[in-house]
């Protein structure tokens, strides 16, 4: 098959791009970037304020997106967000798995020792599951929901957020390590199930980035310094460092890159 070579420029033209995690940090970066790109995006979260708003910013700066109501967790809100996309821009190229929960409770100290959340023996089962069921199942349900879409389409490109915690282990809250771990080990799973209809699906493991999620343990604090100071880089990451790995895999730049693990850290893993 002949490889079309893109024109520099932008790099989504003519694609409809699902974004779930939209209304803040990585995922409203990524659904900037894709419509900067060219993309139709339909933007997903809980937070339906914040979602609308990041929506009109897109539109008001010349884009095309949308926001959408979309708990991930359930089968059936995806099911019709995946049906109402294609009716409405008549496929879905791109799905980025993007929302995600630390788990970690509310009021909890964040310190070196036990970096983001409880210890293991304190941790409950109802904590447990909720972090698997949003993180975990959340992504599987979500790219289970757009193959058939994405066969329809001829092909597509499913980018799922793990972490650098899905590769390694540490202090922090051990159900969101097993989550992320889950979200890497899953991705290369469906990579292989669905390159035959040309489906590719990776997993981006990004490092400490600095959003809403991760700021209490980034800023101002012990366990700010101590991640700073594992981050040969120097800096922490901004969410456009990794709103641009998933415009990399959502383009047909990388059309022959699936089952793969994007590692953005500033080099943290690479220690
Ligand atoms: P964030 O808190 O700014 O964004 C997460 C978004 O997910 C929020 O808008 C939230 O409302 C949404 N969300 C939570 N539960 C949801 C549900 N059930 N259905 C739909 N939306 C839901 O945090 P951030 O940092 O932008 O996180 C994005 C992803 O990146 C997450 O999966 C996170 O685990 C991952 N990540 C973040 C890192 C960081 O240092 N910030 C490091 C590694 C991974």
């Amino acid at each position: 098959m002949e490889q079309r070579l893109m024109e520099p420029g932008k790099r989504l033209t003519g694609k409809v791009a699902i974004v779930t995690g939209g209304a803040s940090g990585i995922g409203a970066e990524t659904a900037r970037q894709f419509a900067r790109h060219g993309a139709a995006v339909v933007l997903c979260d809980v937070q339906n304020e914040a979602g609308q708003a990041v929506a009109r910013e897109i539109q008001e700066a010349g884009g095309t997106a949308e926001y959408r109501p979309l708990d991930v967790t359930k089968e059936d809100q995806w099911i019709a967000l995946v049906a109402d996309t294609e009716h409405r821009y008549g496929k879905v190229d791109v799905l980025a798995n993007i929302a995600g929960i630390s788990g970690r409770p509310a009021g909890v100290t964040v310190s070196p020792g036990v970096m983001t959340g409880v210890e293991m023996k304190d941790q409950t089962l109802e904590s447990w599951n909720r972090i698997m069921e949003v993180n975990s199942t959340g992504v599987f349900l979500g790219t289970k929901s757009v193959i058939p879409a994405m066969q329809r389409a001829g092909g597509g490109s499913v980018i799922n957020i793990s972490s650098i915690c899905g590769i390694i282990g540490s202090f922090a809250n051990a159900a969101y390590h097993a989550s992320k771990g889950a979200v890497r080990i899953f991705s290369k799973s469906a990579a292989i199930q669905y390159a035959k209809d040309q489906i590719r699906v990776n997993s981006i493991h990004p490092g400490f980035v600095d959003t809403p999620m991760a700021r209490p343990g980034l800023l101002g604090n012990e366990s700010g310094k101590a991640r700073m100071d594992a981050t040969p880089l120097g800096r922490f990451g901004k969410p456009y460092d990794i709103a641009m790995g998933c415009l990399y895999l959502a383009s047909d730049e990388a059309a022959w890159v699936t089952g793969s693990e994007l590692v953005i850290d500033g080099g943290v893993i690479a220690k």
